[in-house]
């Protein structure tokens, strides 16, 4: 049997944190069951940072070295950019026409964004920014994917995807499987400072992050603000050393929780310990890194290799796409 397709991407937004490591090593697992295309969004992108593009471009290939750098296989996995594939413009035209426009302004996103966004002082009332989740449904099912590993935020765009296949087999003639949703395990980690991680809040932590940088996070990590002393009780559930330790210290958790919750271990200490498990987690991962690019022009190999077999994917759809609408 035919092995089913996947498909999934990412926006580049510049370099990784380790809150991305969980879907990659999901992205990793799936090329051993699927055809999977995994791609750079750099047109999404575009979407909230029009005024300011100088650095989609490095941002993708910083991106996908990091991919490589985790686990992303060129042999087994078409790896590409969203703008080396026009046809992805081409199928997003073509659904324009036959989406009534109020699926995309009542996908539930839309409006939060948009007085998100206005409350930073951005406007981003513009035809793409609406059209964003429509050219996201282009992406996938310009491959004919099976199906997209998703975060739980993605979910109301998938299925406007499925409507606008579905919609469009009605209308012409069925070309696109409805692809399913498939919702990782990912795992959320709060920043250091226990608020969403995020790079605007500079509480992240990067997959790449040299020692130096490493221990500088670990050490500003939130802990049981109750304890004063170190041998003062701890409640270890409001601890952000002890979430990572949950993720990256398995073995060792239950010992830590109940040393702390006795005051049996200072927080320095098992912030050190925490750092460790950290670190021999990431330090593989940097050495691949360095491998990686100090093969000059090697991530730029891999993603005009990975154009030409996604073009040709991207073409035989649109063949069956311009000959279902008769044009
Ligand atoms: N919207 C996705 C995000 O912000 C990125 C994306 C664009 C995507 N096109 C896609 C994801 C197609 C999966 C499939 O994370
Ligand atoms: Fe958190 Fe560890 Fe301190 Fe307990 S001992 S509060 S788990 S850092």
């Amino acid at each position: 049997m035919a092995k089913g397709r996947i498909l999934s991407g990412m926006r580049p937004t510049g370099r990784l944190h380790i809150g991305h490591l969980s879907v990659l090593e999901n992205w990793k697992r799936l090329q051993e069951e699927y055809d999977c295309f995994f791609f750079s969004a750099d047109w999404h992108a575009l979407t909230t940072s029009f005024e300011d593009t100088g650095e989609i471009k490095e941002n993708t290939l910083e991106m996908v070295t990091d991919w490589l750098a985790v686990g992303l296989d060129p042999e087994r996995s078409v790896i590409f950019t969203q703008s080396d594939i026009k046809e992805h413009a081409e199928l997003h035209l073509l659904f324009s026409m036959i989406i009534p426009l109020s699926w995309l302004e009542r996908v539930p996103t839309y409006k939060d964004q948009v007085q998100q966004f206005r409350e930073q002082g951005k406007d981003i009332m513009t035809y793409g920014f609406l059209g964003y989740p429509l050219l996201q449904a282009a992406d996938i099912l310009i491959y004919r994917a099976d199906a997209v590993p998703v975060g739980e935020d993605q979910l109301p765009h998938l299925e406007l995807c499925r409507e606008v296949a579905r919609r469009f087999n009605h209308m012409y003639s069925p070309v696109f499987p409805e692809p399913r949703a498939l919702l990782s395990r990912v795992r959320l980690l709060p920043g250091v400072d226990n608020r969403k991680m995020s790079k605007s809040y500079a509480n992240d932590i990067g997959i790449f992050a040299g020692p130096d940088e490493l221990r500088k996070k670990v050490n500003a990590m939130i802990t049981d603000p109750a304890r004063i002393r170190k041998n003062d009780p701890g409640h270890p559930e409001v601890c952000v050393v002890h979430k990572y330790h949950s993720i990256y210290s398995p073995s060792e958790l239950a010992g830590i929780e109940e040393q702390c919750r006795r005051g049996e271990i200072g927080c320095v200490a098992c912030k050190k310990m925490m750092h460790e498990s950290l670190d021999r987690i990431l330090a593989p991962l940097r050495e691949r890194r360095e491998e990686i690019t100090a093969r000059r022009g090697y991530v730029r190999e891999v993603l005009a290799e990975g154009a030409l077999k996604a073009r040709r994917e991207a073409s035989e759809t649109m063949r069956m796409v311009r000959e279902a609408m008769k044009i």
